[in-house]
C-alpha cells in the first residue's frame, strides 16, 4: 500500500479489513483517462453517476457530482457515525469531525490556487448568498451612500443590500443593461455612466445568470477603483466554468460557490476579499475569532458547527477539477456552448438572449422559440429527449448550460428538437 493510500485510509479512519473494497472502489473512481485519449470526454463522462438515459443541462442551478465526490462524502459521513467517540476534542486533528471552528487551511489553499488569491484572503461560506451577505453587512455605509448594481442580479446577490437599504437608508441603485447585451463597450458605458459621487460600492455579477453574459469586469473594476468605489463580484456562475483570476480582475471582493460548476456538494462556497481591505469588513456570523485579524479568512470561516463530510466532497471535487486541468474544463464547456449557439443561430424562429459576441459567452445560452413559453419549451425537451435545461420565464425561454459531462451528440440532439419545434 503506498503512503498516500495509507494516508487516505487513515484520514477516513479505516482499518485494513475495509481495504479490498475501498481500494477497488478508489481505483474505479479515480482512473482518469490520458489527456490525449480520443475517447477522453466519454471516459470523463463515466466518472459521473448521472443516469445514462437522462441529459442534464442545468448546472447553472445545481451541478452534477462526480462519483469520487459522493464516495468521499459518504465515506466520511459513515466514519463520523461509527467513530465519533475517537474524537478526544483536544486533538489537533479535530477538523475531521466538525467544520466551522477550524481554519480549513488545506481547502482554502486550493480555492486560492483556483482564483489566484492568498489563503488569508479566502473565507469558506455555504454559498454565494452568504458571501454577499457577509460583505453587505460587513461594510460600513452611511445613509445616502449608494450601492450600484445591474437590473439583472440574482436575489441572492440583491437581498442583503435591500435589507441594508431599508434598515440604514443606504441607496441600492440598479442600472438597466441589455438582454441580450450587444457588446462589452455597451455594458461598460451603461455601468460607468451610472456612477455618482455618492457611489461607494459596486456589486455586479461576473457572469449574468439570466443570459450567460460575461461582463468586462476588469475594465469596470479599474474605473470604479479609480473613483474609490469598493468592487464586489458575484461569481455564482463562474467558478469551475470560466477562468477567474481575482488579481488580474482587480476587484476588492468576490463571492463564489462550488455546487454549480465545480460539481461539489450543495452548501459549499467562498468569499474572497483583497488583503488590504479585509480588516475593515465586520463579520456577520461571529464566534471566538470575530475580532482576531491574524488570519482574516479564518475570522469569517469560523461560523459555528458545520458539516465536514460536505467539505470532504468539496475537496474531492477540487482535486477532480485540478486533475483534468481547469483550462481544459473551461475550453470544453465553451466548445459545447458555442456548438449549441452556432446551431441555434441557424434557426430563424429562435431568439437568443445571450450576447452575440462569442467572447462574452461560455457554457450558458438563453433562448426561446417563437410562440413558446419557457415552461413549454422545458417540457418539450423532457418529453422528446429526457433533456433538462431550465425554464427562464415566459419570454426568455430556457437557460441551457453545457458542461464536461455533456457530449457533442447531446447538443446535436437538442438542436434537432429545437428544429422540430420551430418547424411545427
Ligand atoms: C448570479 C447568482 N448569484 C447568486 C446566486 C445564489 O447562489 P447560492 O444559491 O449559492 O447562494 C445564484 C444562483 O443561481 C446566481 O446565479
Amino acid at each position: 500500500m503506498n503512503t498516500s493510500r495509507r494516508k487516505v485510509l487513515k484520514t477516513l479512519g479505516l482499518t485494513a479489513l475495509a481495504l479490498p473494497t475501498l481500494a477497488q472502489q478508489a481505483a474505479a473512481s479515480t482512473a482518469m483517462p490520458a489527456a490525449n485519449d480520443p475517447q477522453y470526454w466519454k471516459k470523463i463522462r463515466s466518472q459521473f453517476m448521472l443516469a445514462n438515459d437522462k441529459v442534464f443541462f442545468n448546472p447553472g442551478t445545481v451541478g452534477v457530482m462526480p462519483k469520487i465526490v459522493v464516495d468521499k462524502m459518504t465515506a466520511h459521513a459513515r466514519y463520523l457515525a461509527e467513530h465519533v467517540a475517537d474524537w478526544a476534542y483536544k486533538d489537533d486533528n479535530k477538523e475531521e469531525f466538525i467544520s466551522g471552528y477550524n481554519n480549513l487551511l488545506s481547502i482554502r489553499t486550493k480555492v486560492g490556487k483556483l482564483i489566484n488569491a492568498q489563503v488569508e484572503e479566502i473565507a469558506m461560506t455555504d454559498n454565494v448568498t452568504h458571501g454577499i451577505s457577509y460583505l453587505a453587512n460587513g461594510i460600513t455605509l452611511k445613509p445616502g451612500d449608494e450601492v450600484l448594481t445591474t437590473n439583472q442580479e440574482h436575489p441572492g446577490g440583491r437581498g442583503s443590500w435591500l435589507v441594508k437599504e431599508k434598515r440604514y437608508g443606504v441607496l441600492f441603485k440598479e442600472v438597466t443593461i441589455g438582454k441580450p447585451i450587444k457588446n462589452a463597450a455597451e455594458v461598460y458605458n451603461q455601468i460607468i455612466s451610472a456612477f455618482t459621487p455618492q457611489t461607494k460600492v459596486l456589486m455586479i455579477s461576473h457572469m449574468i445568470s439570466g443570459s450567460g453574459a460575461i461582463l468586462p469586469v476588469k475594465e469596470i473594476c479599474a474605473e470604479a477603483s479609480r473613483r474609490g468605489i469598493f468592487t464586489i463580484l458575484d461569481g455564482a456562475q463562474t467558478i469551475g466554468h470560466i477562468k477567474v483570476d481575482v488579481k488580474d480582475i482587480g476587484c476588492d471582493a468576490y463571492a463564489g460557490c462550488f455546487h454549480k460548476w465545480v460539481g461539489a456538494p450543495a452548501g459549499t462556497g467562498f468569499m474572497y476579499v483583497k488583503q488590504d481591505k479585509l480588516k475593515d469588513i465586520w463579520t456577520t456570523v461571529a464566534s471566538a475569532r470575530w475580532d482576531n485579524h491574524e488570519d482574516e479568512g479564518f475570522r469569517f470561516t469560523q461560523r459555528g458547527t458545520g458539516n465536514f463530510p460536505v467539505l470532504k466532497g468539496l475537496d474531492a471535487a477540487l482535486d477532480f477539477l485540478f486533475e483534468i486541468g481547469p483550462d481544459r474544463v473551461y475550453e470544453r464547456i465553451k466548445f459545447l456552448g458555442a456548438r449549441l449557439r452556432t446551431g441555434l443561430r441557424q434557426q430563424p424562429k429562435v431568439k437568443i438572449f445571450s450576447p452575440a459576441d462569442e467572447a462574452m459567452c461560455a457554457g450558458i445560452t438563453v433562448y426561446n422559440i417563437e410562440g413558446l413559453t419557457g415552461a413549454a419549451l422545458q417540457d418539450e425537451f423532457w418529453k422528446r429527449g429526457r433533456m433538462r435545461p431550465r425554464a427562464s420565464g415566459e419570454v426568455f425561454g430556457v437557460r441551457h448550460c453545457t458542461h464536461i459531462f455533456n457530449s457533442e451528440e447531446e447538443i446535436d440532439k437538442a438542436l434537432a428538437i429545437v428544429r422540430a419545434l420551430a418547424n411545427s
